[in-house]
């Protein structure tokens, strides 16, 4: 039986279940064509139960069936973009709302999709309040904690057992000079700051998983800082579940091995790996950053009529490599990408506002690019039969 058979046998297997049409699919892999196909193509299907294949969404993509199709025929995780921030749940002391993100997990819910919170303590999109004085000063240590301890407890009890793991602590980790990133939370507390913050996410809820969220932490300049810092949470006896690798990518940088040492560092401490907001931007600009305070004021804005075809195939081959360098490592469990389609993505607005940017797998109009089949692609190999450990913890995989 050839290799490419066994895929397509899998593959049919794995769609009939969900009801979507499994022959245009088939017939795609054997050759014949026909002309549904190409809508027919799910990456959810092509995962598998092998991967974890998330996109960041906002509540108001529901509200647009084709939006909420989409989604949910081609991944089998959420991450709310923004609605579990803290600004978002708790922008005033005491008074939560939680009703946008709650009506993300209803929608995962009911289409057997995993749920990734985020976050629980991050410098950006975060009330004054939590950390500072009406001044802007520091709170004393124990009311830091205290406020922060409500926090994490209040919204990790209220989406207990319907999400799977906390974003517990993002961007610990300074671009500059340091260790630690100056942050309202660290100013007040401490450098502990992150330990607790994982000890309170904790107590709240035993089974969930936790993990540590960063950009950059795959890259050389970085790196050793992460390993670190990990290493002082498990010292700490920090129940660690995963570290998240932002993957804000370019084009053409970082290099691939930059990024895979990233990876296998990380894998190499017996953890799992998450690619957490994956996004290939294929536009100039100055730095390698996540960070939302980096805006650039003005930048080229080359591409508005559309991606040419060299750079849309550019853009496929880059997603097929980094997803080829993931299915190497059974540590990388999910790969979200933070966005789906180049009308949503936060790229339009970072680091310049206001371009027209494709970073995404599906253009304005909804309809698949290149990199869609180049990572549909790549998933079919990796997750053919035999071709990848089953997901699940490293001790499990043992
Ligand atoms: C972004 C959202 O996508 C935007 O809608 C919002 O305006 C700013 O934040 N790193 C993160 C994400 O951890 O929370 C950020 O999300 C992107 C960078």
């Amino acid at each position: 039986m050839s290799a490419s058979f066994r895929v397509v046998t899998g593959a049919l297997a794995l769609l009939l279940p969900l009801g979507i049409a499994g022959s245009a699919f088939g017939q795609d892999r054997a050759g014949a064509t026909p002309a549904t196909a190409a809508t027919a193509k799910s990456l959810r299907q092509a995962a598998g139960d092998r991967l974890l294949l998330g996109t960041a969404i906002l509540s108001e993509h529901l509200d647009d069936p084709r939006h909420a199709e989409l989604i949910r025929t081609q991944f089998n995780s959420v991450t709310p973009g923004n609605e579990m921030k803290p600004d978002h749940v708790q922008n005033e002391r005491g008074k939560f709302t939680f009703e946008r993100a709650d009506k993300i997990v209803a929608f995962a819910q009911q289409n057997g999709m995993q749920v990734i919170g985020h976050t629980l303590v991050w410098h950006s999109q975060s009330p004054k309040w939590l950390y500072a004085d009406a001044q802007g000063k520091p709170l004393p240590r124990e009311q830091a904690l205290a406020n922060m301890k409500e926090h994490i407890e209040a919204v990790v009890k209220h989406y207990k057992g319907k999400v799977k793991g906390w974003d517990v602590v993002n961007e610990g980790i300074p671009d500059g000079p340091g260790d630690l990133r100056d942050t309202p939370a660290r100013r007040a507390i401490g450098d502990d700051y992150i330990i607790k913050a994982f000890e309170f996410a904790r107590a709240a809820d035993p089974d969930v998983e936790l993990y540590y969220n960063d950009y950059n932490i795959d890259m050389d300049y970085k790196r050793a800082r992460g390993l670190k810092l990990v290493k002082q949470l498990q010292a700490a006896g920090v129940r660690l579940d995963g570290v998240g690798i932002q993957g804000h990518w370019l084009l053409e940088k970082p290099d691939l091995a930059e990024i895979e040492r990233g990876i296998k560092a990380y894998a190499d401490l017996g953890l799992n790996v998450m690619i957490t907001e994956m996004d290939v931007d294929p536009l100039p600009r100055k730095e390698i950053t996540a960070e939302l305070s980096a805006t650039e004021r003005e930048g080229l804005d080359p591409y508005k009529a559309g991606l040419p075809d060299d750079v849309q195939r550019k853009l496929a081959d880059r997603y097929a490599a980094l997803f080829g360098v993931f299915a190497k490592y059974p540590q990388v469990t999910r790969v979200t990408i933070w966005g789906t389609t180049d009308a949503n993505t936060w790229l339009n607005n970072f680091p310049v506002r206001g371009r027209t940017n494709h970073p995404m797998l599906w253009d304005r109009q909804m309809n698949p690019k290149p990199a869609f089949d180049a990572v549909y692609e790549a998933l079919q190999s990796a997750t053919g039969p035999g071709k990848r450990a089953a997901r699940g913890t490293p001790a499990e995989r043992q």
